[in-house]
């Protein structure tokens, strides 16, 4: 070896070793910097958690926290890993969500979870900027004009794609995925409303969309953040660009690529005729030049797809979960609908009280979202008693408050939608949101409550007059109110789909 191969192969070991050394030091940094912040606790709780024995007794977390909750004089727990407050107590519910409003905002921790994907959309802040959207949003979603075009394409979707759909399946006497069914078609109903294109992903063989893909990609990661005991997990995870960060960043990327090309498409075809939410976040917040944020529109594009797709597949899906082993109840829906070729009209739809009521009795026990977080910015009491430490997480429950005796009494259990008919007449009365938060409730409930009652109105009630639907497998045999597996995500999905046998009436 000569004089300079010597020198850089020296260079290169004091090069390598300085890495090492570096990684060295990086390491023990990590590992001081977990030990620290690391929430150690050895209660039963806290092992049955970190341990995942939970898993023994229940099907799914929220079935535990159930029990636990039940179990709680306060209707409250402590899970201290999390270092989270959960809650089922409908008056705890009312002081975060309307009488201490300001004190319980989403939060840093949770914008910084959702925030790759949500950006700052809607769903993903607080302040001056959620009130901001908060109020075009509802202008837009209230207007006479939007609601009728949103009703069209609903009714449009049903008749044209959904219909044909389980009509081939019952024809051809083939096992169809309803959950996957349900998902394409809340997909496409929720582009063709907010963005006035049509991605047809019910029609006939195609693959759903890359778009759908991606979206469920990013959105069960970003949930796993959150069920992380530490977000040191995941910010190393993201730092480093490995395992299941790298692969949110991946689906991210591909979202945002997809919500720009949709953004450029409806600048092309102009919006100042069209009723679909893009066009009319593009009118009215033009600044003083005329133009639009891209990167603002982005991130509404998102948050409405987080909102209307897989909160109104996900009710669907369990709705007919329900009817399969309830044949009574579909059948006295469709005693209610009537019979008749001709799809039925909005103005009939809104007449629909016992539909309303079994809509409804499906989400008490089947939350399209089965908790929601918020964090408590100072210290504060809660109606029970509860004590929260500032900037700590508290979490409320609609999947656990929906099977608490104090809330529905003895038959919680049961899937019984007559309980939901106490007006004059056995008129559909709504219970408190606080009881029953499934829209969430006070200053941020759903803005898209109307639409989505009225789109699963039209879906189910167009199906239930046309078909009987059997569950088939292994999720036709759980279900009822004990339920199947979800799969952990934003919103609700049944681990295995739905596979259902549809029979013509
Ligand atoms: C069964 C269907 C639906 C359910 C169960 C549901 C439930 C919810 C829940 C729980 C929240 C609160 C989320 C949070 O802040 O963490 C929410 C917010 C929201 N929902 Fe829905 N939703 C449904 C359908 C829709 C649809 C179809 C739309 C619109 C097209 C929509 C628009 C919104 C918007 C804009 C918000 C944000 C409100 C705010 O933060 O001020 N939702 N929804």
């Amino acid at each position: 070896m000569d004089a300079v191969g010597e020198l850089s192969w020296g260079a290169r070991c004091a090069g390598l070793a300085f890495f090492g050394i570096s990684l060295c030091v990086a390491a023990l940094g990590v590992v001081l910097l977990l030990l620290r912040r690391w929430p150690w606790c050895g209660c039963h709780v806290c092992r049955a958690y970190l341990t995942g024995s939970w898993r023994r007794d229940f099907t799914n977390v929220g079935d535990w926290y159930a029990h636990l909750l039940r179990r709680s004089p306060t209707g409250t727990v402590h899970v201290h890993v999390l270092g989270c407050t959960v809650t089922a107590n409908p008056a705890n519910v009312e002081y975060m969500l309307k009488t201490r409003f300001d004190n319980f905002p989403k939060g840093k921790p949770f914008a910084a979870l959702l925030g790759d994907l949500l950006g700052n959309g809607i769903f993903n802040v607080d302040g001056e900027a959620w009130r901001h959207q908060r109020k075009m949003a509802s202008l837009e979603l209230g207007s006479v004009a939007v609601r009728s075009y949103a009703y069209k394409i609903v009714a449009e979707e049903v008749e044209t794609r959904l219909m044909p759909v389980l009509a081939d399946a019952a024809d051809g006497g083939t096992v169809l995925d309803l959950q996957d069914v349900f998902r394409r078609f809340a997909f496409d109903t929720i582009c063709k409303i907010s963005f006035g294109l049509d991605p047809s992903c019910l029609d006939r063989e195609m693959p759903v969309s890359e778009l759908a893909d991606a979206f469920d990609t990013a959105s069960r990661l970003s949930a796993m953040r959150g069920a992380a005991a530490s977000p040191l997990l995941w910010r190393m995870k993201r730092l480093l660009n490995i395992g299941s960060e790298r692969e949110l960043k991946k689906a991210i990327k591909l979202i945002d690529g997809l919500a720009a090309a949709m953004i450029r498409e409806r600048q092309k075809l102009g919006v100042a005729n069209s009723h679909d939410l893009l066009s009319r976040f593009m009118a009215s917040s033009r600044d003083a030049r005329g133009a639009v944020d891209d990167k603002f529109l982005r991130d509404i594009v998102v948050s409405f797809f987080l909102a209307g797709r897989d909160t109104v597949s996900s009710a669907l899906t369990t709705l007919f979960m329900l009817l399969s082993k309830n044949p009574d109840v579909a059948a006295a829906m469709r005693a209610e609908a009537g019979a008749g070729e001709k799809p039925v009209t909005y103005e009939h739809l809104k007449r629909l009280h016992y539909t309303h009521a079994v809509l409804y009795e499906n989400m008490r026990l089947f939350p399209p979202v089965q908790f929601d977080s918020k964090f408590c910015a100072a210290a504060d009491v809660l109606p029970d008693g509860t004590y929260v430490k500032g900037d700590a997480r508290v979490m409320y429950h609609p999947y656990a408050m929906g099977r608490m005796p104090h809330i529905w009494g003895t038959e919680k259990d049961a899937f019984r939608p007559e309980r939901w008919l106490t007006g004059h007449g056995g008129t559909f009365v709504p219970e408190s949101l606080y009881r029953y938060p499934v829209f969430q409730a006070g200053l941020r409930v759903c803005l898209g409550k109307e639409l989505a009652v009225t789109e699963m109105k039209a879906v189910s009630v167009a199906v239930v007059r046309a078909f009987d639907v059997e569950v088939v497998g292994e999720n036709g045999r759980s279900g009822g109110a004990g339920g199947p597996r979800f799969v952990p995500g934003l919103t609700a999905s049944i681990s295995g789909g739905l596979p259902v046998k549809i029979k013509r009436i």
